[in-house]
């Protein structure tokens, strides 16, 4: 028996998994619920003989998606996705997005935006009205990370946010470590007045790779309760 939370993550999966077609090159996202998604198109393949090439979002998906049968080849094996399903840690009312909490934006945003769709799966809760009570995360070069962080808050003081705290992101002991070898700040904001020219400053600084914003990049979420409904936004 699922908890509310888990439940409502699995039935946004499977109701998004229902959009996937035979032949497709579809993106595969990471995190809790992504990792449904995943389940749920393995179960397709097996039952339906549905034919798909998945291309992972993170090494964490990859392994995932061939433990449950889904033939999985890279991003640029695939060229261009017909449709990519993720995760989210907000998304807010215009669609746009802070990704990152499970540290593999990057990957995610490269495969997002090679796709003709992109659908987020999410329970409820992430629902915002501004983004931004999430930390937003950014990838940041290993390479004076610590220089690159007291840009970076310098720079938010000119910006519409609440906050300009930031953390690196740890794996216990030492510093988180993506899929490119990088590390990821999570910023601090409490509330994003402009998503959209926070992100683009953001990935003008030196050092900064990537951050967590997504923004007009996904055209539809579904979104799971606890009870077991679904509902479409786009
Ligand atoms: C991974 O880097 C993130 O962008 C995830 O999509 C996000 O953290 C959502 O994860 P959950 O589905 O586990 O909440």
């Amino acid at each position: 028996e699922l908890s509310p939370i888990d439940k409502a993550k699995f039935v946004a999966a499977k109701r998004a998994a229902a959009f996937v077609e035979d032949g497709m090159r579809v993106g595969l996202g990471t995190g809790s619920t992504a990792a449904w998604l995943v389940q749920c198109l393995g179960e397709r393949v097996h039952e339906e003989g549905l034919r798909i090439r998945g291309v992972p979002t993170s090494s964490r998906t990859a392994q995932l998606a061939r433990e449950v049968g889904i033939q999985v080849i890279s991003l640029d094996e695939a060229k261009w996705l017909d449709l990519t399903i993720d995760g989210a840690d907000e998304f807010d009312g215009d669609l746009n997005l802070i990704k990152g909490g499970g540290g593999a934006l990057l990957q995610e945003k490269i495969v997002a935006t090679a796709s003709d769709r992109m659908i987020v799966i999410a329970d409820a809760a992430k629902e915002v009205e501004t983004l931004g009570a999430f930390p937003l995360p950014i990838e940041v070069i290993p390479f004076g990370w610590q220089t690159t962080q007291a840009l970076v808050e310098e720079t938010l003081i000119s910006m519409d946010v609440l906050g300009r705290s930031s953390t690196l992101r740890m794996n216990g002991d030492v510093p988180f470590i993506t899929d490119e070898g990088n590390h990821i700040l999570d910023l601090h904001l409490g509330r994003i007045g402009n998503a959209r020219q926070l992100a683009l400053v953001l990935n003008q600084m030196p050092g900064c790779v990537e951050n967590g914003l997504f923004i007009d990049i996904c055209d539809t979420v579904v979104i799971g309760f606890g009870d077991g409904k679904v509902e479409l936004r786009d």
